[in-house]
């Protein structure tokens, strides 16, 4: 059984919330960010979630953990399912996010120390030596314990990841949610923090949903990929073969995108084009239509949706081939 199942999962936010000024609306109208979101995660895997800047992937790991109101879909943790505030509130207990933005996650003004703590206090686990239990958070995530004593802006980059680790552990999770997780370090400094949470997934048996612009390293850490755009998954299946053989054009166009050791292996046909649309312009039909290189009538009037193409494949295009495919 899968350790976190989602279905048909929806999310809109009245749209003043975005817009000021004259677009500012005087019904509550909504923007779309995302719907139709369905995925699992297995207990012991790492699914590797990408997608370009906007597409709502930050959006979904909030709604995960029912820190964003959702409007439609089903969310299932650890055998339940996951409704209210309270059932979410039990779920954060056990599974942890790891913020977009390190430093600016952490407040300024607590030291390290108090940071760690927080997590243990807000859900009634502080031990009596909290001192101690700070300091094996610390171990835990190679700093030494006299980094309880600094604050954030003390922090290099790097160190200020090791604290998101830890404080994401602090209530042994068996799910973390790790949103750009090294993103802005220097690529030295991103190997140390994928080994750090590679080595403690092994240790306490975690689940990742990794999420990521750098495929190079989502590639490298998991064992499943599911590909966003726009607010819909487009793609979803096992890392090795989905970069073997993407079948979503969207998929085709990012790995034909990434950097190859020889350039000229770069497919430039498959180069995407433009800039993705604006949520309030999301286009009819398919989502990616406006992009397409492959786009026909039919993707202009009707959206597709989410097929299996293999027995680990989905794929959201009327048009991929699932006789091309060869799982491996
Ligand atoms: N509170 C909000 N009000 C209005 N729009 C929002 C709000 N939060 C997010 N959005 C919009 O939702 C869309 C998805 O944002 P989100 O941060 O989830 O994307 P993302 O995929 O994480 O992007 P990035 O890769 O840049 O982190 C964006 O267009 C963003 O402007
Ligand atoms: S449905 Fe059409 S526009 Fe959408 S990805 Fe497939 S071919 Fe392209
Ligand atoms: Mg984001």
């Amino acid at each position: 059984m899968s350790l976190l199942d989602v279905q048909d999962l929806a999310v809109s936010l009245p749209l003043s919330l975005g817009l000021s000024g004259a677009f500012k609306p005087k019904t509550a109208r909504r923007l779309e960010i995302f719907s139709d979101i369905s995925f699992a995660v297995a207990a012991g895997e790492t699914l590797g979630l990408v997608g370009e800047s906007g597409s709502g992937k930050t959006t979904l790991a909030r709604a995960l953990l029912g820190l964003t109101p959702t409007q439609a879909g089903r969310i299932t943790f650890d055998g339940r399912l996951r409704a209210t505030q309270a059932d979410f509130a039990q779920m954060r207990r056990t599974s942890a996010m790891m913020f977009q933005d390190a430093v600016a996650s952490l407040s300024p003004r607590m030291t390290v120390g108090a940071l760690l703590a927080e997590p243990l206090i807000i859900h009634g686990q502080a031990p009596r030596d909290l001192a101690a239990k700070v300091a094996d958070m610390l171990h835990l995530v190679g700093l030494t314990a006299d980094f309880a004593a600094r604050y954030p802006h003390e922090l290099s980059g790097g160190q200020a990841r090791r604290v998101g680790v830890a404080r994401a552990l602090a209530l042994n999770p068996k799910l973390v949610i790790a949103d750009e997780p090294t993103a802005g370090l220097d690529v030295s400094v991103q190997g140390e923090i994928l080994n750090l949470m590679r080595d403690l997934k092994t240790r306490l048996g975690l689940s990742y949903l990794i999420i990521s612009h750098n495929l190079a390293m989502i590639r490298h850490v998991s064992d499943r990929i599911a590909v966003m755009y726009l607010g819909r998954l487009v793609e979803i299946g096992p890392t090795r073969a989905v970069f073997a053989q993407p079948l979503h054009p969207y998929a085709q166009s990012l790995i034909a995108a990434e950097p190859l050791p020889d350039p000229r292996k770069r497919r430039a046909d498959l180069a995407i084009s433009g800039e993705i649309p604006s949520l309030l312009h999301r286009p009819k039909g398919c989502v990616f239509q406006s992009r397409c290189p492959q786009a026909q009538a039919l993707c202009r009037s009707d959206a597709p949706v989410l097929r299996a193409l293999g027995p680990n494949r989905l794929v959201r295009c009327h048009f991929a081939d699932p006789a091309r495919l060869q799982e491996d």
